[in-house]
Parts: C-alpha cells; sequence; structure tokens
C-alpha cells in the first residue's frame, strides 16, 4: 500500500476521534480508538453500533461488512494499545499544551516512520510538533463533522513535515474515501478562519439583539443555502471548540476582533457545550 498504514490509532473517542476510527474500521484498517474517559469509550463503542446498524438497515452496507468493521475496531483507555499502529491520529480537546504533551509522548512511545497526525482544527502544527524530536513525521489531518459524512480532510504540514509523510496521508485519506486539500500552517488553516468568525458573528447578532437564534439560523438556512444555521452549526460542533478556535485565530493573528463573543463564553462557562452536553444555544 502507498500509505504503508494497515492499523491505525486515534486518541479521543469524541465526536471526531469516534468519526474517524469508524471510517478507518469500514475502510479496512485495523483500528485502536483511546480515550482516557472509560464512560466516553463505552460512548464510541455504542455510537458505532448504532451508527453501523443503520448503515445495515438502510442497505449502504452488509450485514457482514458491518460486523467486520466492528471486529477491526478495539477500544482502549490507555494509549499503550497502540503500539502497533502506522499512523496514530490525536483528536482530544482542542487546547494547545495538551496537544504538545500528547505528541511528547507520542514521540517517545513512536520511533520507527510511524506518521503522528493531529485533527486540530486551528492550532499550529509546528507547535504542536515542537514538542517532539521526530517534527519531520508530524502532520494536521483535519477531518469534518460528522466524518462518516463529510468528504474533505485539510492537510496541513508543519514547517518539517517531510513529503513523504505528507503524499503518505494525502493517499489514506484517499484510500478512507475523503477529499484532501492542501493548507498551510496559519491559525485555523482555511476552514476554520473562514467559518468560525462567521459563527462568532452570529452569536454576536444574538447578543446585540439583531434577531433571535431561531431567526439568526432560519435567515442563513433560507437566505444563503447552509444546511444549518450557524448557531445550530455551533451547538453541532460543540461551543467549546468553538470558543477554543476563535481564542487560537485571536493568538495567531494577532487580533483582538477573533476573541469569542461574550454570550458564546458565557454558555460555555454554563457548561451548555451543544449537542453533546444536551443543551448549547438550544436543547436536545
Ligand atoms: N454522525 C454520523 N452521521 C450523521 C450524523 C452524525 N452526528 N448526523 C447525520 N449523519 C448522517 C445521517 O445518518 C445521514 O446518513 P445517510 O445519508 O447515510 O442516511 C446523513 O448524515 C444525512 O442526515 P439527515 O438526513 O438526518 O440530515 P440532513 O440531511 O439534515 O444532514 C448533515 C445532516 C449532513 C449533518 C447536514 O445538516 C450538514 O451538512 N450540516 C453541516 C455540517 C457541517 O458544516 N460540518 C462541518 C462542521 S465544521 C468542522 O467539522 C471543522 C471544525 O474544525 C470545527
Ligand atoms: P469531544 O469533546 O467530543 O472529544 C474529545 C475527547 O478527548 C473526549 O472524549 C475526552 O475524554 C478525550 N480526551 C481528552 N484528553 C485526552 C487524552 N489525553 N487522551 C485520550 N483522550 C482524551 O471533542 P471533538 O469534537 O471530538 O474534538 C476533538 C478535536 O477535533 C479538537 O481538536 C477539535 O478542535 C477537533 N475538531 C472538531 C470538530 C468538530 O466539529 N467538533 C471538527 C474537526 C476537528
Amino acid at each position: 500500500m502507498a500509505h504503508g498504514v494497515t492499523k491505525v490509532g486515534v486518541i479521543g473517542g469524541g465526536q471526531m476521534g469516534g468519526g474517524i476510527a469508524q471510517v478507518a474500521a469500514v475502510s479496512g484498517f485495523e483500528t485502536v480508538v483511546c480515550d482516557l474517559s472509560p464512560d466516553q469509550i463505552a460512548r464510541c463503542q455504542a455510537t458505532h453500533d448504532k451508527l453501523l446498524a443503520r448503515g445495515v438497515e438502510k442497505g449502504k452496507m452488509t450485514e457482514a461488512d458491518a460486523a467486520a468493521a466492528k471486529g477491526r475496531l478495539t477500544y482502549v483507555t490507555d494509549t499503550s494499545f497502540l503500539s502497533e499502529s502506522d499512523i496514530v491520529i490525536e483528536a482530544v480537546v482542542e487546547n494547545a499544551e495538551v496537544k504538545r504533551s500528547i505528541f511528547e509522548g507520542l514521540a517517545k512511545q513512536f520511533t520507527g516512520d510511524q506518521i503522528l497526525a493531529t485533527n486540530t482544527s486551528s492550532i499550529s502544527i509546528t507547535e504542536i510538533a515542537a514538542a517532539t524530536d521526530c517534527a519531520e513525521r508530524v502532520i494536521g489531518m483535519h477531518f469534518f463533522y460528522p466524518v462518516p459524512v463529510m468528504k474533505l480532510v485539510e492537510v496541513i504540514n508543519g514547517l518539517a513535515t517531510s513529503e513523504s509523510v505528507t503524499q503518505r496521508t494525502i493517499t489514506l485519506a484517499e484510500a478512507m474515501g475523503k477529499t484532501a486539500l492542501p493548507a498551510n500552517d496559519r491559525a485555523g488553516f482555511v476552514s476554520n478562519r473562514v467559518l468560525m468568525p462567521m459563527i462568532n458573528e452570529a452569536f454576536y447578532s444574538w447578543m446585540e439583539g439583531v434577531a433571535e437564534p431561531e431567526d439568526i439560523d432560519g435567515i442563513m438556512k433560507l437566505g444563503c443555502n447552509h444546511p444549518m444555521g450557524p448557531l445550530e452549526l455551533a451547538d453541532f460542533i460543540g461551543l467549546d471548540t468553538c470558543a477554543h478556535i476563535m481564542n487560537v485565530l485571536a493568538d495567531g493573528l494577532h487580533s483582538e476582533r477573533y476573541r469569542p463573543c461574550p454570550r458564546l463564553e458565557q454558555l460555555v462557562t454554563a457548561g451548555r457545550m451543544g449537542r453533546k452536553s444536551g443543551r448549547g444555544v438550544y436543547e436536545y
């Protein structure tokens, strides 16, 4: 195989890590998914079971294919079980210090030619790679939510990422049924530099009384043909993730205009993270 990958390790079994692991397993890769939280890893497995069963019901895959995908998935709470992986894809909270500490550990654990990829939405790949002694093997492999549905992987090289690691990552993304498109290592890359300020402006529009959430979302859905309105989308992505991304944009692009809207910050402080916590802008 051009990408030299048969075994995929995923760190983080939340919305994104769970989706990445599912798509990897359905695409034929032996996949180990690791989350620190036993509750979260159990939820991840239950979600896989539900979505694979739904795929069979809808005639998207045979029962045998779903069973084979399940058989390729292993759920763990300790990264030592990832050791056989040819690539590790990190998908934990959008926090540079947490990611740097994970990559520092991964560099010690994986000393061969394994790819160390991050699904970060916005954080500098160069900054994450600087926590390792193998920056040439560190790359941004940015999937979109929900991973089984969204076609894109944004591929971001750090300053030192090697050409062969980039090529292997692109080939792997394609083997997972995705289109890989490149972006340079600037805060938010392309996707979130463009998307997240729009979402933040929707929170300002709400906070300043320009319109109520349902109308803001309705206006953007019906008037701009977006599949979801920006506030609905923020709840879908996770409000904590949106706020983290805005702070990375503000720091990385050196402009306070990117700071998260106070209304967004307030909801996060209240524990209203969006769909994943049952309440965000809306209740679920
Ligand atoms: N997980 C897995 N699959 C899901 C899902 C989820 N959370 N939510 C929906 N789906 C699947 C459904 O099972 C369905 O699959 P089938 O076609 O196989 O039946 C398919 O998506 C369509 O779902 P629905 O018919 O129920 O609903 P819909 O037509 O309204 O589409 C949607 C749902 C695809 C999510 C659509 O509303 C949409 O495209 N929303 C915008 C999503 C988006 O912008 N994502 C990017 C977020 S930004 C990001 O990811 C980057 C970042 O760094 C923050
Ligand atoms: P999430 O909150 O759903 O999941 C994060 C998971 O990481 C949690 O299950 C948590 O228990 C786990 N975790 C935290 N620290 C860990 C550690 N040290 N080891 C193992 N597991 C750990 O978040 P998410 O939406 O899946 O986002 C994860 C990453 O993906 C973030 O960097 C985010 O910016 C990025 N991302 C998110 C989206 C989105 O739409 N939500 C899209 C693309 C990229």
